[in-house]
């Protein structure tokens, strides 16, 4: 079946008791045993929910992968992922990820003994460098935070497997979202969401997930989740259900959305640089139409004059939004050497190419129209 009837049925029969068309909410702590140790599925709620059931079956049928565990963040998903190192390992990851992961990585990650080097997996080759005796895992952002880095997967992905260690590759897919890119079809071995951005879709709840089709990697992720707690509540899971299921409808319109915005601000003169991966322009633009089922909406620039500048010409925008996150119907953007990647130094936000006129915009689902006349004005 095609992506937007999995987004709607995957996981959503109707209510076996009752009837009910959509999956009920069900908030509840402990479900009543038939005898000592026997459930019938489900028993308590860190452990297991139907509502958190439903979506786990929907987003691994939307990644193609056998397997799903959801968090309650995105960050709690990628703490899941990192339980699998121990002291003595060696990762591999993006030098553009998004300011949490660099944080979490290089900050947290590496009091526990665990080696980070950061390379640009923009050249899989660096990879194939960096990689050592002990590597375990190579986390890779694409498209990257914030400037829209593409990084091919299957590349990628056969390199670390040709390794002796044959590490395995997660990708952070968020910024793509599962209609725009499937990972593991590419040979990564896990795909990471915050479904706090395209997939619950309205900026209303925080998640995360993990899809995989190891079993050995589900097993650690779950047994993660059960044994420290990192759980979605119900109501966020049947939420986040509930974006899912115009997931394929609304990328289509965002994408088509940031293609506009991305014309208009290539062709503005107060514009130093865009990159779109739509676009042809965007340095990995072959990567992103071989890898990519589409090409989501998010658009970053560089815009003349700095901060300065950025501060006046935001303060004049009347339908987007200076906000943080993104994957919204609501379009935002954010400065981001002073917002989403403020938790970098000086230094680092350079050695990246962040430079402060760099804006990144989350393209959402407002007239083009409108969209692009109020960076007209705004800008003019
Ligand atoms: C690409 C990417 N990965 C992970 C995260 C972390 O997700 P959350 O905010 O749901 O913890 C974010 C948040 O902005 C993100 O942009």
């Amino acid at each position: 079946m095609k992506f937007q009837t999995r987004a709607i049925h995957a996981g959503q029969d109707p209510d076996a008791r009752t009837g009910a068309v959509v999956p009920p909410i069900y908030q509840n702590v402990t479900h009543v045993m038939d005898e000592p140790g026997a459930h019938r599925g489900f028993d308590y709620l860190r452990s297991i929910n139907p509502t958190r059931r439903a979506l786990e079956e929907c987003l691994a049928e939307l990644e193609g992968a056998t397997h799903c565990v959801c968090y309650s963040s995105g960050m709690a998903a990628a703490t899941a992922v990192a339980s699998t190192l121990k002291p003595g390992d060696h990762a591999i990851a993006s030098h553009h990820v998004y300011a949490g992961t660099y944080r979490y990585f290089s900050k947290i990650l590496s009091d526990y003994g665990i080696e980070i080097t950061f390379v640009n997996t923009e050249d899989a080759l660096n990879i194939q460098r960096a990689l050592r005796g002990n590597t375990r895992m190579i986390w890779v952002e694409t498209p990257g935070n914030p400037l829209g880095t593409i990084s091919d997967i299957r590349a990628i992905a056969e390199i670390a497997h040709a390794h002796p260690g044959s590490p395995f590759v997660a990708v952070d897919s968020t910024m793509a979202s599962p209609y725009c890119q499937q990972p593991l079809s590419l040979g990564a071995d896990v795909v990471l969401h915050s479904t706090t951005k395209y997939i619950s879709g309205h900026l209303d709840v925080l998640g995360g997930a993990l899809m995989t089709n190891r079993q050995d990697l589900h097993d650690a992720f779950f047994y993660f989740q059960n044994a420290t707690g990192p759980t979605p509540s119900p109501f966020d899971n049947w939420l986040t259900l509930r974006g899912v299921r115009t997931l394929g409808l609304r990328m289509q319109a965002h994408q088509e959305n940031a293609m506009a915005v991305a014309r208009f601000l290539e062709s503005h003169p107060r514009v130093q640089w865009v990159m779109y991966c739509g676009l042809p322009s965007h340095p990995q633009h072959e990567v992103a139409k071989r890898q990519m089922t589409g090409f989501s909406g998010m658009v970053s620039a560089d815009f003349e004059g700095g901060l300065e500048a950025v501060t006046e010409f935001t303060s004049r925008l009347k339908v987007w939004s200076l906000a943080e996150s993104l994957g919204g119907v609501e379009s935002l953007i954010s400065h981001s050497a002073t917002m989403t990647h403020a938790p970098l130094s000086r230094e680092e936000q350079e050695e990246q190419g962040i430079t402060q006129g760099v804006c990144r915009l989350s393209v959402g689902l407002e007239d083009a129209e409108d969209l692009v006349e109020d960076l007209r004005q705004a800008l003019a």
